[in-house]
């Protein structure tokens, strides 16, 4: 029976690149890019049919960012498909990030530099800002957005005799110490980016806690640090460009430095290889690539604990219900008028 894969973010960067590999896996999947733009969404289509002219490529309008948007997207995965193999939520922003200048250059002649891209610790902020919907914008696309997408397609995901996976795009930068429990949207601190990826990896351990039983596997992987759009958006492309040949020479002593989001995807389609039993729970699955340029997965333990996952399981699912309720007002609201 031919596998159905739904990939979040599919447009561009590493969720274009881990479309290219798992169609070069498997040509008989049913592929389906869900993107917020239909134009970038129909550029990757064509460009995945040019190597693969004979797949099955859908494409499923989804702005994660959206509630109602999420709610439509799963009416119609829902509409289409009897059930879900595979569900990467890749989609991610880092909106208006600020590099810190001087822990930047600073940090370039250390011998913490590995780590300093690695992570971005010390070097990295953004400013955030409430969407239509009143929720912080990167927790709303990068989290609770896919968090929903989950919920409403739960039947699909969690049927009997079948087992189905999710997959999860986090990060190195994913930290303890920029997420807390009584702030989960980070609408007071300066780096949503690393709470909502380090909450994405508590919500894999409580989606995994809850739902193993009913059949669906959660995994959190990293691609490393990998030049896209998203990259992009830090720093210049001109500065990239200029520090391109250190990065390739640190490349020799570290292996995160993926930098090409084909690289970048090798731990994305190690995981759709992998046996669900297999997997570990609490680990994150990087994709490192040698000096020598071979791409290899390793998994490393997450810092995170039961107590705090199921906590924030807990929370999502009272935005969640105060979200809908919001939406029905608003709707009934729109109705009377
Ligand atoms: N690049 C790295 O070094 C790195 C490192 C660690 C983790 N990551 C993670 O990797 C994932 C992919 O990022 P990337 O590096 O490949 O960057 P990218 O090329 O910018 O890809 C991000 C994708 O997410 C989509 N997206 C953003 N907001 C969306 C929304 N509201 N609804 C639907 N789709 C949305 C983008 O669509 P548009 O084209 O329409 O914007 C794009 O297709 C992200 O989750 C990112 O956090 C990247």
């Amino acid at each position: 029976m031919e596998k159905v894969v739904v990939v979040t973010g599919a447009n561009s960067g590493i969720g274009l690149a881990l479309c290219q590999r798992l169609l070069a896996e498997d040509s008989q999947l049913r592929l389906c890019l869900a993107c917020r733009n239909p134009n970038r969404a129909e550029a990757a289509r064509s460009a995945l049919l040019t190597s693969h002219p004979d797949a099955h490529i859908d494409l499923l309008h989804l702005d994660v960012g959206s509630v109602q948007s999420v709610l439509s997207a799963a009416q119609e995965v829902k509409a289409r498909y009897s059930r879900l193999d595979y569900l990467y939520l890749n989609a991610g922003i880092m909106p208006n990030p600020q590099v810190d200048m001087k822990a930047l250059f600073k940090g370039l002649f250390s011998s913490n530099v590995i780590n300093m891209f690695a992570t971005a610790e010390g070097l990295l902020t953004q400013q955030d800002r409430l969407n239509p919907d009143g929720l912080q914008e990167v927790f709303a696309t990068n989290l609770f957005g896919h968090f929903l997408l989950i919920r409403e397609l739960e039947a699909l995901l969690c049927q009997e005799g079948h087992t189905s996976r999710v997959v999860w795009t986090s990060s190195s930068n994913a930290r303890r110490s920029a997420f807390s429990m009584d702030d989960m949207q980070h609408s007071r601190g300066t780096e949503p980016y690393s709470s909502s990826k380090y909450a994405s990896d508590l919500l894999s351990l409580a989606l995994n806690r809850r739902k193993n039983s009913e059949g669906m596997f959660s995994s959190v992987m990293c691609p490393g640090l990998v030049m896209t759009n998203l990259t992009y958006g830090i720093l210049p492309p001109f500065f990239w460009t200029l520090i391109m040949p250190i990065m390739y020479f640190i490349r020799i002593f570290t292996n995160t430095f993926t930098l090409t989001p084909y690289n970048g995807a090798e731990a994305l389609h190690e995981l759709f290889l992998r046996k669900p039993e297999s997997l570990d729970p609490r680990a994150k699955y990087h994709s490192l690539t040698s000096g020598l340029g071979t791409n290899y997965t390793q998994p490393r333990q997450m810092d995170i604990d039961d107590g705090m996952a199921e906590g924030l399981y807990v929370k999502l699912l009272d935005l969640e219900k105060a979200v809908r309720r919001k939406l029905s007002q608003e709707n009934s609201d729109m109705e009377s008028h």
